[in-house]
């Protein structure tokens, strides 16, 4: 009997909920230990632009074509972008009544528990961390292609894992910014985004005018627009289209890292919807020209090549215009580096602030206000992936990581929506419950859609994440400390 009321007890430890005082406390923990708020609406979306639009749309975009939808890639962008959307507004709704910069795993905390809040800040790792050194393995293979075009050839030995110099330099460069303060990352971050914004509209004005003089062609690529199944899933027709936004949804990846910057941002329940959602919105329109544009210039079956965009430039026959976009992808890889290692640095310093990470880790820089230790940390083990190891393929791992996080912060906005009705929401989802439903729906079907191989990883990582937790966090939680008592799983959370 004693034993099963002492399980009752771990069990209760374990489910946890951080109190919604402490995390409004110390969302507005200025100043002292305090991260700076510098961020308006602009740097806000930019951020969001900045982490999102790289290689999935620049690189990714062909394969897809290619392989599964066709020129019904378009649909695909669509059907992805409607998916982030239903997550976006539910992220929008906790990130502007929580401003902090743990996302969705202090969200997690605030509803689910401590273990599935560190469960889901383990998961984040996959989204933020591995999506910066998948990116960063990207940023390696376009600077080696660019270099070559203007007849500079670096030594194969260098620019290949297990010596993979362009990506691990980057890395740390990024990371460099980054520490020097948010003020200096955002001014950057929106310069760039300015420039690689332009690169797309530049593709998409060029493309669109070749294709006004070239009608017929335009016609013949674009029929049929959903190509027939070739009699297995995924292989074009309707399934094809599906599989094509499984794919794609990597080139969303990183609009929601504007939530971790919610400790950061001046007026985050007026400012977090309009940074996460207009982002969103503003990629999901350039996307969907882009893939109509490029799919109109060139035969879906000829885009299977690594810089898909760059060669529907050249279709059109601009002779700088390959050039153009390879450097716009080069700005493009950037910033998405910046903004997903910010990401992770600040769902680093939430979690080590909770004492489920060493407290050194969070430690904000004196002068420069930023979590310099969380981001040297973390800056230096993606540059060492990215330095070492092929990754590219690792792109459905980063994206099942994300979609699970997705389905998780939608449904713990239903959780908390039921539990503490109460509470003041500058921003509510709307059509409750029917958006996080949808989110949820739309989440996991795209976590089905990805092979077996991208589950047993995320599987593998999760058990890693839970080791970890066992013998380290368990034990040092600071809201453990905070709220004692050992059942506090009904109603530790008071609006
Ligand atoms: N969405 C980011 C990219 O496409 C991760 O590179």
């Amino acid at each position: 009997m004693i034993e099963g009321w002492m399980a009752t007890c771990r069990m209760n430890e374990l489910l946890r909920r951080k109190p919604l005082p402490m995390i409004l406390a110390e969302a507005q923990a200025d100043g002292e230990g305090g991260l700076r708020r510098a961020l308006g609406p602009w740097n806000l979306i930019a951020l969001g632009i900045g982490a999102t639009i790289g290689a999935g749309i620049f690189l990714l975009t062909g394969t897809a074509a290619a392989r599964n939808a066709g020129p019904g890639i378009v649909l695909s962008f669509l059907l992805a972008g409607f998916g982030c959307a239903l997550a976006g507004l539910c992220y929008a709704e906790f990130a502007a009544m929580l401003p902090i910069a743990g996302s969705a795993y202090t969200y997690a905390f605030a509803t689910l528990g401590e273990v599935f809040a560190w469960i889901i800040g383990w998961d984040l790792v996959l989204e933020y961390a591995f999506s910066t050194a998948t990116v960063a393995s990207g940023f390696s293979v376009n600077l080696v292609g660019l270099l070559a075009e203007s007849g500079i050839t670096l030594p194969e030995a260098w620019v290949n894992p297990p010596v993979n110099v362009p990506a691990f330099v980057a890395v740390l460069l990024v990371t460099a910014l980054l520490v020097r303060g948010i003020r200096e990352s955002a001014n950057f971050n929106f310069v760039i985004v300015l420039l690689k914004v332009a690169t797309v509209l530049i593709f998409c004005g060029t493309a669109a005018i070749f294709l006004f003089r070239n009608p017929g062609l335009a016609w013949d690529n674009w029929t049929p627009l959903v190509p027939d199944n070739e009699g297995e899933f995924g292989k074009y027709g309707w399934s094809g289209v599906a599989r094509g936004a499984a794919v794609i949804f990597f080139a969303y990846i990183g609009f929601d890292s504007v939530s971790t910057a919610a400790q950061e941002a001046r007026n985050p329940s007026r400012d977090m919807p309009i940074g996460l959602l207009g982002s969103l919105a503003i990629c999901t329109v350039l996307y969907m020209l882009t893939a109509l544009l490029l799919t109109g210039v060139a035969s879906y079956r000829d885009l299977d090549v690594g810089a898909p965009v760059a060669m529907g430039m050249d279709r059109t026959g601009v002779r700088w215009g390959g050039m153009l976009v390879r450097l716009g992808t080069m700005f493009g890889l950037t910033t998405t580096m910046l903004v997903t290692l910010l990401g992770q640095s600040r769902v680093f310093f939430s979690m080590s602030r909770d004492g489920l990470l060493p407290p050194w880790i969070g430690a904000v820089h004196p002068r420069y206000l930023t979590p310099h230790r969380s981001l040297w940390i973390v800056g230096f083990a993606v540059a060492v992936i990215a330095l070492l190891f092929p990754i590219a393929e690792l792109g459905q791992l980063v994206s099942i990581g994300t979609l699970l996080a997705f389905a998780i912060v939608c449904g713990a906005v239903m959780l908390l929506r039921y539990r503490h009705p109460e509470l003041h929401r500058p921003f509510r989802t709307p059509l409750f419950p029917w958006v996080p439903i949808g989110g949820i729906l739309v989440s996991v079907g795209l976590m089905a859609s990805l092979p077996a191989v991208t589950w047993y990883r995320l599987a593998g990582w999760l058990v890693l994440g839970v080791i970890i937790y066992a013998g380290y966090g368990r034990k040092r939680s600071r809201v453990r400390e905070a709220v004692p008592g050992e059942a506090p799983v009904a109603g530790a959370v008071h609006g």
